[in-house]
């Protein structure tokens, strides 16, 4: 059941890194980084099948933890505060199921859930049934203060909320050079190499000079813009993947990380 997805989303990752070619750099590093992502998504199932509740599985084989996670919002609602919000309503599981199935929007905000068509009714009353059974208690609101990072370029001063530099060093953190790999891997066909833009997609620097926010990319990335060409990335990469892409367009916005391959 959720192996099957886990083929189908082998079988995505195919076009992607055969049809699209690599960027210039970095293309044994990201060949790399494709056959990682395909060898961890067969190899992890067997490990968590002892523990993990049935439902919970239906989630990790599909795109749910694309969009959403126990404790916190993500793109959709945290589970735990779908808990909460549906736990003694008579209908709730039914009314939930349909949602799941058939797409929803309105009841959050007016960001779209997609359908579901390709779960079995077995797998929907199986998630479904797991999601309520969360804890309330597992909400967690309180965000902490975010810690500010500064640098000076060019004699202008830029704050971000992440570092890019490990400390004492002109090399990216981890995260900036996965960002790196996963940038010039998926999104630089249309989106232009080293995030310089092109005449098929927008310059994403440009968009984060605007203003974009973290959440507001991974929401776009993961529901994608189908009537413009934008592909929905949900199922194919988790939030943590759009956290590097987006610390490492953001290094590319504001000069601190170079065209190629980063430092590391
Ligand atoms: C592309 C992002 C995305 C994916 C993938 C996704 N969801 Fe959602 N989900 C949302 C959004 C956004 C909402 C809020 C919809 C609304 O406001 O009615 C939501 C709402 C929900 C709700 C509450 C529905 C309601 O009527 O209140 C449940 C339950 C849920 N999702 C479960 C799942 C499960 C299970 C999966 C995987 C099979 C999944 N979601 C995949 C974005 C997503
Ligand atoms: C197949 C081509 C294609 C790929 C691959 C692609 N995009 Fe896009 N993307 C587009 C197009 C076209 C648009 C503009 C849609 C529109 O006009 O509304 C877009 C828009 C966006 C936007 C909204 C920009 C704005 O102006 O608000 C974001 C954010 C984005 N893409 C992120 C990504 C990320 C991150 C990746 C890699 C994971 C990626 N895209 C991969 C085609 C693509």
């Amino acid at each position: 059941m959720h192996y099957m997805a886990n083929i189908r989303k082998l079988r995505r990752s195919i076009p992607l890194n055969g049809r699209g070619g690599m960027g210039k750099h970095g293309s044994s590093a990201a060949r790399r980084q494709a056959l990682l992502l395909a060898c961890t998504l067969v190899v992890t199932l067997p490990a968590v099948a002892a523990t993990v509740p049935p439902g919970e599985k239906v989630a990790q084989g599909s795109n749910c933890f694309s969009c959403h996670a126990v404790s916190h919002k993500v793109v959709g609602p945290a589970f735990a505060a779908v808990a909460k919000r549906f736990a003694h309503q008579p209908g709730a599981k039914a009314m939930l199921i349909h949602a799941v199935k058939y797409g929803h929007v309105g009841t959050w905000g007016d960001i779209p859930m997609p359908p579901h068509p390709d779960l079995t009714n077995e797998q929907l009353n199986e998630v479904v049934s797991w999601v309520l059974s969360i804890s309330p208690a597992a909400e967690k609101t309180a965000a902490a203060p975010a810690k500010t990072y500064t640098y000076t370029v060019n004699g202008k001063k830029v704050a971000l909320d992440f570092p890019v530099y490990k400390p004492g060093t002109k090399k990216v953190t981890p995260t900036v050079f996965r960002g790196y790999e996963l940038y010039n891997s998926y999104c630089f066909r249309c989106h232009g190499e080293d995030a310089m833009g092109s005449e098929y997609a927008p310059d994403l620097r440009t968009v984060i000079k605007n203003g974009m926010t973290v959440q507001q990319m991974t929401q776009i990335a993961m529901t994608g813009i189908k009537a413009k060409g934008m592909p929905s990335w949900a199922g194919f990469f988790s939030p943590k993947d759009l956290n590097a892409i987006y610390q490492y367009i953001a290094g590319r916005t504001y000069h601190l990380v170079p065209q190629g391959i980063p430092p590391e």
